[in-house]
């Protein structure tokens, strides 16, 4: 279960502020029920339990299985909605006994990363591959696909490949159906009416997730019951998350233009790039929209800290907090307390982890940084589903307090258009002349 704490938000927002957006906040909220706001075409994911037919999920813990058998790594190669969404459940959930490790691949264009990759493969018996691109023709998974693909070729012959190769793609359009239909891969559909970022309880996420061992049973059934939580009702005194949706907009229109997205938990690191993503490119349009910052506590105290407590006061502060870590590793005591530290004697990590967050908090909040807390019990598939739907409805709700379309995101192409002509792709030769000239 999600707790919310708002007490470190008064006097920017509090009752009054919200009660008064609540006309607003019902708008939003039913736009997104009703199906009838700019996007629509793109609400597959709010109902959870909707989002993979039995027969799609039984298909993906069959290949989940057939991984673990003949295989020790997962290479899993995308970018953006088809990466984030798997990297942060992975990391943030302890590895389980059956799993298959799994690595990420695509998701960037270095070449120092690729050497690391190829050389970490050999160090593996055996490998399998799960490529996933919705378009099926974005540029640095694509590559990194070729290079796999040749090397799978190489290493096991190239119809031993195909058995190992996956492709998560949509159900008939792109360069990735293709090569699936051709060399006969097992292939998985990406729904048509789910973005990228929005995709992780779809098979994007889902192979890769239950390939590491994870239950992907429970993560769907925690996203539901958030479905079945957040979607009733409108009060924003009520419904947290809509709580959470007018608090961003009030505290927007207040010049707090930053989110810093706060956890005391590197395994949570990619919790808070998928987070980054889901609010950046949902949010960021027409010159508006909060920009998605992120830290990993206590480390990030030690150098953005300076910054959050002391410098220009345009961010907000939103924790997320594992109360009750599984471990129980605690300082031990030491007879002539040479290090000072006895006084943590007995006290848990975790123990010292929440007087940490605490600590923060409260000093952050002195420095004139409204801030609010998510706390959940223990990491767990159940949990990470939960947060995956509530983070995911707050965002198109918030998208819709915002004005903006939350469910596409054009400023994307911008860059790879240019990329395109700089690298001579064909059909951008008036774009690379325009281009050079610019660049000089
Ligand atoms: O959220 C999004 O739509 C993007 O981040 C995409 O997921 C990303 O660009 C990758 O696209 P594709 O799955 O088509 O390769």
């Amino acid at each position: 279960m999600i707790r919310y704490q708002t007490k470190n938000l008064a006097p920017w927002v509090d009752d009054n502020v919200l009660a008064a957006m609540q006309t607003q906040v019902t708008a939003a909220h039913e736009l997104l029920a009703s199906r009838k706001g700019p996007g629509a075409d793109f609400l597959g994911w709010t109902e959870p339990a909707k989002i993979v037919p039995a027969a799609e999920l039984a298909a993906i813990k069959d290949a989940a299985k057939r991984i673990q058998n003949d295989s020790e790594l997962l290479v899993t190669v995308g970018i953006g909605g088809s990466y984030l969404g798997a990297r942060a459940v992975l990391e943030a959930l302890p590895l389980a006994e059956d799993g298959v490790d799994v690595t990420f691949a695509g998701y960037h264009l270095s070449a120092n990363d690729a050497e690391g990759l190829f050389d970490m493969l050999d160090d593996y018996d055996d490998i399998s591959v799960n490529v996933i691109s919705k378009s099926g023709t974005t540029t640095e998974p694509a590559i990194a696909f070729r290079l796999l693909k040749a090397y799978m070729e190489e290493r096991y012959g190239k119809e031993g490949s195909k058995s190992r190769i996956y492709a998560t793609t949509d159900k008939a359009k792109g360069a990735l159906r293709k090569v699936a239909n051709e060399e006969g891969y097992t292939t998985f559909v990406i729904p048509d009416d789910i973005g990228g970022r929005f995709s992780v309880l779809t098979p994007v996420g889902l192979l890769p997730i239950a390939a590491a061992g994870h239950d992907i049973d429970a993560l769907l059934a925690g996203a539901q019951e958030a479905f079945v939580k957040y979607s009733s009702n409108n009060d924003v005194l009520k419904n947290d998350c809509l709580r959470y949706a007018a608090t961003r907009a009030a505290l927007y229109r207040q010049g707090k233009g930053i989110e810093i997205f706060s956890v005391f938990e590197p395994g949570l690191q990619y919790y808070v790039e998928w987070w980054k993503q889901l609010f950046g490119e949902s949010e960021g349009k027409n010159r508006t929209g909060i920009f998605p910052a992120g830290c990993v506590f206590t480390t990030d105290l030690h150098s953005m800290g300076q910054w959050i407590q002391d410098g220009n006061r345009t961010a907000f502060e939103t924790f997320l907090i594992e109360e009750k870590p599984d471990s129980e590793i605690e300082v031990p005591a030491l007879n002539d307390d040479s290090d000072g530290l006895e006084y943590l004697a007995g006290k848990t990590l975790g123990e010292i982890n929440l007087e940490a967050w605490r600590g923060t908090a409260a000093a952050h909040f002195d420095g004139g940084i409204p801030n609010q807390t998510f706390l959940i019990d223990t990491l767990d598939e159940g949990t990470i589903g939960e947060l995956i739907h509530f983070f995911e409805r707050a965002c198109g709700v918030s998208g819709y307090l915002g004005g903006v379309n939350p469910f596409d995101q054009p400023g994307v192409e911008a860059y790879k258009k240019n990329m395109f002509a700089l690298l001579g792709k064909p059909g951008f030769e008036k774009q690379a002349e325009a281009l050079r000239a610019k660049l000089g």
